[in-house]
């Protein structure tokens, strides 16, 4: 079976977050159960520089605004995965990020940017296409590639799309007037369509339009069918229900292993533990903090957007100190969330530290270095720090929702809170602290989240599963 799978971000190419990790993990996994799983990206200046085998094969004509795009191949640098790369130099190569500028402000085009995107996805999995490799299903993921169910709806639906939800907050929402912009025909401007009250959706248009929806988790998949976190498409995804699946992510088990990770001062491992003293004493020194084996520490890593929760964890800031514990924090985002982090760390010099940016080797140690990881997220549709965390033997504690809720077990692999206040937390960092108390206990917590398997074997199995039900509905 051959798939094509169309994502934004991918690792080791270009990350803003975790559909970066997913999309360099997912297709290698496939295609190691038998499927011929291929790659389609953006051109932006990181994946022209990092892809060093690629080479122009089609020319892609019909594109929004008349547009015309070369269309590379090449291989991914790590996992082998072949690459399509969309080279349209007007669109992707600038400064900045995927999204945004250098100043943090969204690319004033991105609606043409990811209808390009979508576009060009269309045509390669329809007879419109120019190269003799043809997709059996088109898979797409988030508001970037919404528009290409859409799109190849419009163009007679060769082959079904499945569309993965990673995160239902971000909608592609653009003004109405940019309809005919995108080449998109006046009708579908539509509730049975694009339209989404009064605006355009990227997002709405591929929940509409692809044969599957997934996303990934199974509470989040419930979840996303209700109010609040249906976040306005809770009507038409409770309509879908019957072609709505909940897949967990797995974590590349490669990149993310203690007893091999070259960030790391010290390797570690369930049965030789010893490790993580080092890692510990050598993340309190490069932080800055008191180089205490005893104290508890707490690590934190995440985008610092409302989701996260940080205002949670400043709330309890204090009390956490005041137990003697330790916080390290590594994140960027928001500048209110930015600037409130930092004047914590500044109350705690030795207590507690931030480091505002992104830095990937940083996060490693954090995982290593710290007892305990919070991940207290207002919402979460899967989650991989904690993930990582229950590998490194960081001890998570976690809101109960979306993919929180189905990878940590309370009082067995981390500690579980039913609301997202900063009082509920609290009750879980007591209960947390208690344990920790407890040395005998306390490592057969951290024995038992090191056991877990989170492999991409067993999700790559439930997308094939879903592939093949598509293609036989068809
Ligand atoms: P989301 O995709 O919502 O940001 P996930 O937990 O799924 O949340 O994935 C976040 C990914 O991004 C993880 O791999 C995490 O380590 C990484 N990450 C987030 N912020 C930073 C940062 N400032 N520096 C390094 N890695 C980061
Ligand atoms: C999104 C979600 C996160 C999920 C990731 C990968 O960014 O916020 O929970 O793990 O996508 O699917």
């Amino acid at each position: 079976m051959r798939a094509l799978f169309v994502t934004s971000e991918a690792v080791p190419l270009i990350k803003t977050g975790g559909l970066a990790d997913v999309s360099g993990a997912l297709p290698g996994a496939l295609r190691e159960i038998g499927i011929d799983c291929r790659m389609l990206l953006p051109g932006y200046p990181q994946v022209l520089a990092a892809v060093t085998d690629l080479t122009p094969v089609a020319e892609l004509t019909g594109l929004p605004r008349g547009f015309t795009a070369q269309l590379l191949q090449g291989t991914s640098p790590k996992s082998g995965t072949p690459l399509y790369v969309l080279d349209a130099p007007a669109a992707y190569q600038r400064p900045g990020g995927p999204y945004q500028d250098l100043h943090g402000q969204d690319h004033p085009d991105n609606a043409w940017r990811f209808a390009l995107l979508s576009k060009a996805a269309a045509i390669l999995a329809s007879p419109a296409s120019p190269l003799e490799w043809r997709p059996e299903v088109l898979h797409c993921n988030d508001w970037q590639s919404g528009l290409a169910p859409a799109y190849l709806n419009f163009m007679g639906a060769a082959v079904p799309s499945l569309m993965t939800v990673h995160n239902l907050a971000y909608q592609g929402i653009f003004p109405p007037d940019m309809l005919h912009d995108l080449d998109l025909p006046a009708w579908c401007f539509d509730v049975e369509g694009v339209e989404y009250y009064g605006n355009l959706s990227f997002l709405k248009a591929g929940l509409f339009y692809a044969d599957r929806l997934t996303t990934v988790s199974p509470s989040y998949a419930q979840e996303i069918q209700h109010e609040p976190l249906g976040m306005g498409m809770q009507g038409l995804l409770a309509t879908r229900k019957d072609r709505l699946t909940g897949i967990l992510n797995g974590i590349d088990a490669a990149e993310w292993n203690p007893s091999s990770d070259l960030f790391l001062n010290a390797e570690y491992s369930q049965r030789a533990p010893s490790g993580k003293k080092k890692c510990k004493r050598a993340l309190q020194k490069e932080m800055g903090l008191t180089e205490k084996a005893d104290a508890p520490l707490f690590g934190l890593i995440a985008r610092m957007t409302h989701q996260k929760g940080l205002d949670l964890v400043l709330s309890v800031a204090d009390g956490l100190i005041a137990r003697g514990a330790q916080l390290v924090m590594l994140g960027t985002g928001d500048k209110a969330i930015e600037h409130a982090v930092r004047d914590m760390a500044l109350r705690y010099p030795g207590q507690a530290a931030c480091f505002i940016g992104y830095d990937e080797a940083l996060s490693h140690r954090i995982e290593a270095g710290s007892d305990l990881f919070l991940m207290p997220s207002r919402f979460e549709p899967c989650g991989l720090n904690q993930m990582y965390s229950l590998r490194y033997g960081a001890v998570p504690i976690v809101h109960a929702t979306g993919g929180l809720r189905d990878t940590v077990r309370e009082g067995v692999t981390g500690f579980v809170f039913a609301e997202p206040t900063a009082h509920s937390l609290w009750l879980a960092v007591e209960r947390a602290l208690t344990r920790y108390a407890d040395a005998t206990a306390w490592k057969a917590m951290m024995r038992a989240g090191m056991a877990e398997d989170f492999s991409w074997e067993h999700s790559a199995k439930g997308y094939a599963a879903l592939y093949r039900e598509a293609l036989e509905r068809r």
